[in-house]
């Protein structure tokens, strides 16, 4: 096992009917921003209970975070909070709405450009105001990690940042929150989760079992699940376990002392930046392929995971790892989510295009190993037309 030091401070507040510990969880005096997204809130009852909790407190709001949010609409966030003296954020929603406001967080006691947050991966912010989640999508587990996400419209960029500064100091998980999603984000929400999982597990041994089964039951529960959930939508116990799946398979605990890929992830950036694809889809677009052209450096892995995910003991080593990529790619076409760049109508062009934009975001050197160089990116892509 790799040294490591594990550090998550997040507190969570699991269950039905647990908004209204609002009340309790926001400090008493405090002037708060309840931010989020293009309206879901307002639809299925999630604004209404937060409101209600908050009715103490001095409140006011910033709405019509994207999807993808961008850091055009949280520089705005930025203004109001400046102007508005704020000293709390709330984030209400789904990864998108938890990013831009850890942004917000930094961006708002940030001395010098903030964009400056991104060059620099978040290594320099040395304060955040506090925040805290209600989570309405089960996916990123950006309620539960110190990572943000953020789009630049102008030069199609989408880059992370990290930064212990903003954890949230608290989540909120209640499953009936997440009964109003569409079956796309459900989908979404379990491929993503599914993704952040193989992202941490699916490289080479490290001698690490503990973080090795963690990983396995989690991405054995999010195959049990993900398709209940899109059959029984309210079901409380599906949603749950889909849930707190997701959180924990972002949360630094499976990663901590092995080894890390991210290169599925950060080739799905530059497809989301450049063509607007959900991300979540853009992740299952590069992880059949991405396992398929890096079959060697993975072997070890690709077989652990073909037998203990997968149950796949029979046939020579190539047949057990093609199998278990072929089982990867249909689970995540049963979940309705299309594994292919062509089936989002793109051109054969945009092969090219991906692979100038990693090379123009110094992205030349990824995978546990960082020996996945442009050369290669763009042989996973070709697998993945
Ligand atoms: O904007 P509203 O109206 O709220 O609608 C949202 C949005 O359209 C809707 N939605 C959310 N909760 C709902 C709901 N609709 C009905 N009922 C509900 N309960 O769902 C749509 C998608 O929401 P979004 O927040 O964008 O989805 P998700 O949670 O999948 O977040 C995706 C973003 O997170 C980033 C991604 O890159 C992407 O920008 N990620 C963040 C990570 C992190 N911080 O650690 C890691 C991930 O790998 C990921 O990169
Ligand atoms: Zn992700």
């Amino acid at each position: 096992m790799q040294q490591f030091e594990f550090y998550n401070p997040v507190q969570i507040v699991f269950g039905e009917g647990q908004i209204a510990k609002l009340a309790s969880l926001v400090p008493e005096k405090a002037r708060v921003l309840v931010l989020y997204g293009g309206g879901s809130i307002k639809k299925n009852g999630t604004y209404t209970e937060v409101m209600e909790a908050l009715k103490n407190h001095s409140v006011t709001e910033f709405s019509g975070i994207e999807a993808n949010p961008t850091y055009e609409t949280m520089m705005k966030a930025v203004a109001q909070i400046k102007a508005e003296k704020i000293d709390f954020l709330l984030a209400v929603g789904g990864g998108s709405v938890i990013d831009g406001t850890k942004l917000a967080a930094a961006a708002a006691l940030y001395e010098g450009d903030p964009w400056e947050i991104f060059t620099t991966g978040g290594q320099h912010i040395k304060a955040a105001l506090p925040l805290g989640a209600v989570l309405t999508l089960p996916a990123t587990g950006s309620e539960m990690n110190n990572g943000s996400v953020i789009s630049r419209s102008e030069t199609k960029t989408k880059l992370p940042f990290m930064n212990r500064h903003v954890f949230p100091k608290f989540a909120i998980l209640d499953p009936t929150k997440t009964y109003s999603l569409p079956a796309r984000q459900i989908a979404n929400g379990v491929v993503d989760a599914f993704i952040h999982v193989v992202e941490q597990y699916l490289t080479y041994p490290a001698n690490a079992p503990v973080q090795d089964r963690f990983a396995e039951s989690l991405l054995q529960t999010l195959l049990e699940v993900g398709p209940q959930a899109l059959a029984t939508p309210h079901d409380y116990t599906v949603r749950s376990n889909l849930m707190w799946a997701a959180t924990m398979a972002l949360n630094g605990l499976i990663g901590a002392g092995v080894p890390q890929d991210w290169a599925t992830h950060l080739l799905g950036h530059e497809l989301t930046a450049l063509y607007n694809i959900d991300h979540a889809q853009t992740l299952a677009i590069v992880l059949p392929s991405m396992l398929n052209v890096r079959r060697a450096a993975k072997r070890e892995k690709l077989l652990q995971y073909a037998e203990r995910v997968w149950g796949i003991k029979e046939g020579s080593e190539d047949a057990r790892i093609d199998a278990a990529i072929a089982k990867t790619r249909e689970f995540f076409e049963a979940m309705g989510i299309k594994t292919r760049m062509r089936d989002y109508g793109l051109e054969v062009s945009a092969i090219n295009a991906v692979v100038e934009q990693l090379k123009a975001h110094g992205m030349v050197a990824l995978g546990e190993r960082g020996d996945v160089d442009l050369a290669i990116s763009k042989l996973v892509l070709e697998g993945s037309y």
